[in-house]
């Protein structure tokens, strides 16, 4: 399963401005899971949830979904080196991701649910209140494992998301 044409189109359409900000490249600085990086990670955790809610047959805002599985892990760190601001990482870094969005987008309340709750049921109190954010938290969880795991978890047409924003200018 893949996107279609149109369906490219639409993913990369709606999150141009997010992918036009200079700071969610920052992302590509810092490790998330074995080789793979923050931004490859939340590239394929968004690509993946918007592909699954494409296709299922509840209507679904797949276009909230594209934009807070971008932004689900915007929180600009490495967590593998200690630091005593992320020491509890796991539960703090969904609030720093939010923060983080917030202050470059208007969010809606799909997409913050998606940041916020995205690493339940670590967080147990923090249930996904939409289902689009239950889906992304289950994405996450299949594409660390896979990242952990080094397994290949790029979607085959990843490279053509890249071919289509290749000529888009960064904004800060
Ligand atoms: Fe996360
Ligand atoms: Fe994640």
């Amino acid at each position: 399963m893949r996107l279609t044409d149109e369906d490219m189109h639409d993913f990369v359409t709606q999150v141009q401005d997010i992918l036009q900000l200079e700071q969610v490249h920052e992302m590509k600085n810092y490790i998330q899971h074995g080789k793979t990086t923050t931004y490859t990670h939340c590239m394929v955790v968004a690509y993946y949830s918007f592909l699954i809610t494409s296709h299922l047959p509840m209507k679904l805002d797949t276009k909230s979904v594209a934009r807070g599985a971008l932004l689900h892990d915007f929180y600009l760190y490495d967590w593998h080196i200690p630091h005593e601001s992320h020491k509890l990482h796991g539960f703090v870094h969904p609030g720093f991701a939010l923060t983080n969005a917030r202050k470059y987008f208007t969010l809606n309340s799909i997409e913050e649910d998606i940041i916020e709750k995205h690493m339940w049921p670590l967080t147990l109190l923090h249930f996904p209140k939409y289902k689009e954010a239950l889906i992304v938290c289950i994405v996450d969880k299949f594409c660390s494992l896979a990242e952990t795991l080094y397994l290949p978890a790029l979607p085959k047409d990843y490279k053509r998301i890249h071919q289509q924003i290749s000529s888009w200018k960064p904004i800060q």
